[in-house]
């Protein structure tokens, strides 16, 4: 079964979403090494990779179809963020534009009746789930934990433990 014009479409989006977030994630990793955060650092180098995986998954999907991806709309990333807690929140609200996108990837091909696409897209779904969790729960660490120096220093320190974490789950 070939993908339909819409599929296609909408496909390509997702590849420029996830390709945006790994900039967006780079930018942040950056920002982070650069302030002294180097836990929080290692943490968005290893998202920005992994959202790199995340377009390639996608990239080879659609190649093997015989569609060639276009990322021509490739944005740079936003360059406004200017602490720790700033920048979780735009992750998070990041990788929920992200979920939206993928469940509407899913409608389609559910109004399709595009069985092929709908089950590659299940891993996208899991790994959405996952990923909302780990930076959701960041978050709330500094309510926890709280905002001062001493507190920024403990965040930054989990989430060195979480990316180390999940470098030792996605190696298993
Ligand atoms: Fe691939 Fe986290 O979105």
């Amino acid at each position: 079964m070939k993908l339909t014009d819409e599929m296609v479409s909408i496909l390509n989006q997702q590849i420029i979403m996830e390709s945006e977030a790994a900039s967006f994630y780079l930018y942040m990793a950056s920002w982070c090494e650069v302030s002294g955060h180097e836990g929080a650092s290692e943490f968005f180098y290893k998202q920005s990779d992994e959202e790199r995986m995340h377009m390639l998954k996608i990239v080879h999907y659609v190649n093997r179809l015989g569609i060639i991806a276009d990322i021509s709309t490739i944005k740079e990333p936003p360059k406004d963020l200017t602490s720790l807690e700033e920048i979780v929140k735009a992750a998070l609200e990041n990788e929920q534009k992200v979920t939206k996108s993928i469940h509407e990837i899913i409608t389609l091909a559910e109004k399709e009746r595009d069985r092929r696409t709908f089950d590659f897209m299940q891993w996208f779904v899991k790994e959405q789930i996952e990923e909302e969790d780990t930076v959701d729960r960041i978050l709330q660490k500094f309510d926890v934990i709280g905002r001062d120096k001493l507190a920024i220093n403990e965040i930054d320190k989990y989430m060195k433990s979480v990316s180390d974490q999940n470098s030792e789950s996605s190696t298993e």
